[in-house]
């Protein structure tokens, strides 16, 4: 069966993923129509569900069936999608449509403007083995003279079908706080979700799942989507009182306004789709598994334990006292030493420096050589630290260059942790930068980069240039540019995203990185909540977590070593602590467990995630890869001293007996579905355990 089925008569389009479908029409105004997202459809049911939609029976609400692409115009008063004003002052759209084409699971449907030379295409794009529905939009200029002003272009809009309520999980956060999960109910009105920063934030992730008020996480209905952008964007909830939600989303942040020159075409962003009928868990599942097969670049290679230097020395590094923990950290079973900021140019503090890519003369008189040989001699990879797209106003880049940031004219420069944003929108300022990047990859081989980005936009001008909103597009994408080209040319090099922790993680950024750096807080009880709301959407192989020292930096809570380490096994594990100052039993212990980690990382980098429990007082996630299980669960607190009940395990077959490869105990998996795991917990607080499951025989 095709992927894309089209039924000529009622001019209705149906896409079938594994489980679901979703159908569209065109209306006899040549609008394309949304009729169904949902479970799995013919296409005699779809064109059944597109007669059942009637008009409306109000002189206030003309059109009653929703848009795929809502433009302003005619009887249209819900948040437009596509916002465009022609050079004689006249706006909206009025389509007419111009055909449809269907290459694989590729649909493009072509809508022209009646009167004006402005065309857009629909793109759809389903794949064979996943239910997740990529949509994007390309809006063209079909004149050879005139510029068109688009004021909004949104992805793509995305309707759940009529229910008596929803509610909306989303995520939100700050630095050293992001992913937190928030789920409320739909308010009949328009809900922005946004980031006005230049970056995808810490405030809010491009990634939205509506239900009807009913689905838990492993059972219920769930439509949820994604946007693959890195930039500013912003996403509008539309509840209205008649009970339609819909939800429309794009690159940009209101206000912007971008010229679309003669001939030019524009392609927004993915925005990705996907319906699931097992609850929020099997959301999680699927979209992993799309992010494993159709985002990442390197979706089987087993992420290496990482040594980082941030937390043990802050700016303080230089060739010694890196050395010396290159050897601590090997000697734990370490794979891959970063170090990070503070190797370059004056970078002595976060004042000065940055922009100045050459290392520091006095930290390092013979270059990054001696160190990069030294840490590839003890067996490991080496990384570094780079924050490309910033400058200090103290650095010689930034006195040779005052143009090349970001600014307006008559405005002040606001500067945030000491420093300004490079446009990169501009050809020179980008052609710099992959230049210099290109060339300390290639001189030290590096394996891996933690690429950061550590404030947001202001003042975010480019004097001299006629469409200066430009930007927030353009810098983005020359950012995406830069590591494509990289890792084409360096095929051996990793990226970390990072902007001052998690505050660029989204699907545009993965389908060019490696993982995650997911927070700055490195708290393991924080973490928790972090972990959890962040595997709603990215995979545990892409989280980068960090064993760091007690009491925390960030919290000055203290926990066990243990604990520590059993909730950064959840991700891709690394090292964060100075380690200098780490006890001979402190290393010891960690000995064991990265060696432990080793032994359960693919079932956690490779499998299968299911949340089992996440209440506060315990949080139990086990990840299955073939017959292979690993749980892991943690105990922040322990009220009243009472014991945790059982944990039932999922996704065990029940007439397969297990041995727990640590204890050698052996369970019934039907014992394990039914009664439950009994959890081997430390008492007191800050309690954890690490079960690995394999079948016995
Ligand atoms: C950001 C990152 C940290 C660290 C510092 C270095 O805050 O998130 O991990 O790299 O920058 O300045």
């Amino acid at each position: 069966m095709p992927p894309v089925l089209f039924d000529p008569d009622h001019r209705l389009w149906l896409l079938r993923g594994p489980t679901t479908a979703y159908a569209i029409r065109l209306a006899d105004d040549d609008t394309v129509r949304h009729v169904h997202w949902g479970a799995t459809l013919t296409l005699t049911e779809a064109v059944k569900v597109a007669e059942r939609i009637s008009p409306a029976a109000s002189s206030f609400e003309a059109v009653a069936a929703v848009d795929e692409l809502a433009v302003e115009g005619g009887a249209r008063f819900g948040p437009p999608s596509l916002l465009v004003r022609f050079a004689d002052g006249t706006r909206g759209v009025q389509w007419r449509y111009a055909g449809h084409d269907v290459d694989g699971g590729h649909l493009r449907i072509r809508l022209h403007d009646r009167h004006y030379p402005l065309r857009l295409t629909l793109h759809y794009r389903v794949c064979a083995d996943s239910d997740v529905i990529e949509r994007w939009t390309t809006v063209e200029n079909h004149d050879d003279r005139t510029p068109i002003t688009v004021l909004r272009c949104d992805s793509a809009a995305w309707a759940a079908p009529h229910r008596t309520d929803y509610r909306v999980s989303h995520l939100v956060g700050g630095w050293n706080s992001e992913f937190q999960l928030r789920r409320t109910d739909v308010a009949v009105a328009e809900t922005v979700f946004t980031s006005r920063r230049g970056v995808t934030s810490h405030h809010a992730n491009p990634r939205l799942a509506v239900d009807d008020g009913t689905a838990g996480e492993e059972h219920g209905e769930v439509w949820s989507t994604a946007l693959a952008w890195s930039g500013s964007w912003r996403i509008t909830l539309h509840r209205d009182p008649v009970g339609r939600t819909t939800w429309t989303g794009g690159f940009g942040h209101e206000g912007l306004t971008w010229s679309l020159a003669p001939g030019e075409a524009l392609d927004t962003p993915v925005f990705a789709g996907l319906y699931t009928a097992g609850g929020f868990g099997a959301a999680s599942r699927a979209w992993h598994g799309y992010v494993r097969r159709h985002v990442l670049s390197h979706p089987n290679e087993t992420r290496p334990v990482l040594y980082n230097s941030w937390e043990a020395t802050g700016f303080d590094v230089d060739e010694v006292g890196q050395i010396a923990l290159a050897a601590r950290a090997a000697s734990l079973g370490v794979e891959l030493f970063v170090m990070d900021d503070g190797w370059f140019g004056a970078r002595t503090g976060d004042h000065v420096g940055l922009g100045d890519w050459v290392p520091n003369p006095v930290r390092f008189p013979n270059g990054l050589r001696p160190l990069a040989a030294e840490v590839r001699r003890l067996g490991m990879r080496f990384g570094l630290w780079v924050e490309p797209e910033m400058v200090n106003p103290d650095s010689d880049l930034y006195r040779a260059h005052p143009d090349w940031v970001l600014h307006m004219t008559n405005r002040d420069r606001t500067e945030l942790r000491n420093q300004l944003v490079l446009n990169l929108g501009r050809p020179d300022t980008a052609e710099w930068t992959h230049a210099w990047l290109d060339r300390l990859v290639a001189a030290h081989d590096i394996d891996f980069l933690k690429w950061d980005a550590n404030r947001p936009f202001t003042e975010a001008g480019w004097p001299g240039h006629g469409d200066p909103d430009r930007l927030w597009i353009e810098h983005t994408r020359a950012v995406y540019r830069i590591m494509d080209r990289l890792r084409a040319d360096h095929p051996g090099l990793r990226i970390e995203a990072c902007a001052g922790g998690g505050g660029r993680a989204d699907l545009g950024i993965l389908a060019r990185t490696d993982q995650v750096w997911t927070s700055d807080n490195t708290d393991p009880v924080d973490r928790i909540d972090i972990q959890h709301g962040f595997s709603q959407l990215y995979p545990a192989q892409v989280m980068g977590a960090w064993v760091t020292d007690s009491p925390n930096a960030a919290t000055a809570r203290e926990t066990p070593l243990r604990f520590r380490f059993h909730v950064a096994m959840a991700g891709v594990l690394g090292i964060g602590g100075d380690l200098a100052a780490w006890t001979d039993d402190e290393l010891k212990e960690a000995v064991e467990l990265i060696a432990a980690y080793k032994r359960i990382r693919p079932v956690v980098q490779h499998g299968t995630a299911y949340r089992l429990r996440g209440d506060g007082t315990l949080t139990a996630v086990q990840y299955a890869h073939g017959d292979e299980h690993v749980v892991l669960a943690w105990c922040p607190t322990r009220p009243y001293g009472h014991a945790t009940a059982p944990l039932r395990l999922t996704a065990v077959r029940p007439e397969v007996v297990y041995r727990d490869t640590d204890t050698g105990a052996t369970y019934a998996g039907a014992v394990l579905l039914g009664s439950g795991l009994p959890l081997d917990l430390p008492s007191g607080d800050h309690a954890s355990t690490l079960v690995h499951l394999r079948p016995v025989g």
